[in-house]
């Protein structure tokens, strides 16, 4: 049932079933995925016979496994410590299977445990696979869990696939990777996941726009001047330079992170709230952005790297200097896109985007900028209309959805400031998540394994979305290949980016917000 449209209110726990997480012994099991099941297990949204079995190189017995994962859990869910009345239930029903992904043995193991778990427990062979490894290895995987037959497209009992990030290196990479996944899954089975569809901002961006009125007849080219996406991040690599070197900030937070955000910004309201229905927007939309000719792409497109600097009080290295990464890295850890939008709402408005790493401090947004008003009775710093004598402080109107942190909207706008002359201050309405609900939000993990449990795609990434995506960024790649030989700008640690970033928004007499 679509959360989304029936309300959070039911009751939501899934059949019972066991999940199987590939790359166990990697980072993410640790942070996110077994701290979500924690916080799952602690709300009781978990079904009764549920069980998870974690699947890695490393040797780890089903007691030490728990014991790492209960360390996990420790240091980062959401309420700390773990609660031993919790655990007590969760812990054992934690296994292990020390495996190499390439040993066919491996996988007749696997399907023996997960009998005999079955069986213990009396559940249907209902099965959640969770694969958190390099997608190198995915098709290796899917070969050998399909050879020890353990891939049924059967409806019941039924056999699902999370898929994390990146799914794909390009457009090719991504469309043979789907065609992998098609030849052994139905596309209903397949939940690409994007950790940023879990966040209640990111969601709330659908109630914001499609359940509230006034937005929408001003949600156009008519009245937004532009738009904003910010995703800054003051951290450096942490340890992940090598993945970095590989990847760059445009495929690790572009295509898939802020894409998303700007089709939840940009698409038009879906025909129903079905998973499906909302996609099939967003792919829309997706395709509706105008390509960028290779010969216009510096006008679109700026890239830069963080040298030294200093962030948050502390002095940090350049990116060459990190571990893992090339001393002539041409990399980019920031990016800045402006792009064009061919369809009757958003003809003529441009969207600039930004992701960066080391930047002066975290934080995601999107602002809305408006028009001004169409007549100029209050002119910046000039004469007013009427016998009023000069104003100042005439600001645009924006309106500001903060995915993270402070969580919220807020609406920026002119007021006279009291007293005898008409001077106009930028003031702030706001909404808060935290002061208006009081509690706090699940964690983006929680929700998207929930739904995922619960078979619902919706705040998943279909195949042609994917794609779709990767078709305009992939241009971008080929454009930065084609031209490796120019020197990439860079920016101090601690900074908001290259100057030449300046340029995009210059286009529209825009200046990028600091967030
Ligand atoms: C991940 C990227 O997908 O998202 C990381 O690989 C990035 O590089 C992270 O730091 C940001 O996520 P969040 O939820 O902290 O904004």
């Amino acid at each position: 049932m679509n959360p989304l449209r029936e309300g959070l209110a039911e009751e939501r726990v899934p059949e019972p079933h066991v999940m199987i997480i590939f790359g166990a012994s990697g980072d993410l099991t640790k942070r996110k995925l077994l701290p979500a099941l924690y916080s799952l297990a602690r709300e009781r949204m978990l079904p009764p016979n549920f069980a998870v079995v974690g699947v890695a190189r490393n040797p780890f017995t089903h007691e030490e496994f728990r014991e790492e994962m209960k360390a996990g859990c420790d240091k980062y869910s959401r309420r700390k410590p773990v609660e031993e009345s919790v655990w007590s239930d969760l812990g054992p029903r934690i296994y292990y299977l020390e495996a190499e992904f390439n040993d066919p043995q491996a996988y007749l193991s696997l399907k023996a445990l997960l009998e005999k778990i079955e069986q213990e427990r009396g559940t249907p062979a209902n099965r959640l696979f969770y694969f958190s490894t390099p997608p190198s290895v995915f098709p290796m995987i899917l070969e050998n869990l399909g050879q020890a037959g353990l891939i049924s497209r059967a409806l019941s009992p039924w056999t699902r696939v999370i898929v994390e990030k990146p799914f794909g290196h390009d457009l090719e990479s991504a469309q043979m990777l789907n065609r992998q996944l098609k030849q052994v899954f139905r596309e209903a089975q397949i939940y690409r996941i994007d950790h940023y569809l879990g966040k209640e901002t990111v969601q709330n961006m659908l109630t914001f726009r499609f359940a509230n009125g006034m937005f929408e007849p001003i949600w156009n080219q008519y009245h937004i001047h532009h738009v904003q996406i910010t995703s800054a991040e003051s951290l450096g690599m942490e340890g992940r330079g090598g993945y970095f070197e590989e990847a760059g900030i445009l495929r690790d937070m572009v295509q898939n992170h802020l894409f998303q955000l700007l089709c939840l910004v940009g698409m038009e309201p879906p025909v129903s709230l079905d998973s499906d229905a909302i996609r099939d927007e967003k792919v829309k939309f997706l395709k509706s952005l105008r390509p960028i000719p290779p010969e216009e792409m510096e006008r679109y497109v700026v890239r830069g790297q963080y040298l030294a600097g200093h962030v948050l009080g502390e002095t940090v290295p350049g990116y060459r200097e990190e571990p893992g990464v090339d001393a002539a890295s041409t990399t980019e850890t920031y990016v800045a896109l402006r792009l064009l939008v061919d369809n009757w709402r958003w003809g003529n408005v441009p969207f600039f985007i930004r992701a960066a790493k080391r930047m002066p401090k975290k934080v995601t947004d999107i602002s809305i900028l408006f028009r001004n008003a169409p007549v100029a009775l209050f002119r910046p710093g000039g004469a007013s209309g009427g016998d009023s004598g000069g104003v100042s402080g005439v600001v645009p109107n924006v309106l500001t959805i903060r995915i993270q942190p402070d969580e919220g909207i807020s609406l920026h706008f002119g007021s006279k400031i009291p007293g005898p002359t008409m001077d106009i201050a930028p003031v702030n309405m706001e909404f808060r998540y935290g002061t208006s609900f009081g509690k706090e939000p699940p964690e983006a993990y929680e929700r998207l394994i929930l739904d995922a449990m619960l078979g619902d795609s919706t705040l998943f990434i279909r195949d042609d979305e994917t794609e779709a995506s990767w078709q305009f960024i992939s241009k971008i790649h080929q454009w930065w290949k084609a031209s490796d030989n120019r020197d990439i700008p860079v920016y101090p640690a601690g900074s908001w980016g290259p100057a030449e970033a300046e340029a995009l928004p210059a286009t529209r007499n825009a200046e990028w917000r600091d967030s």
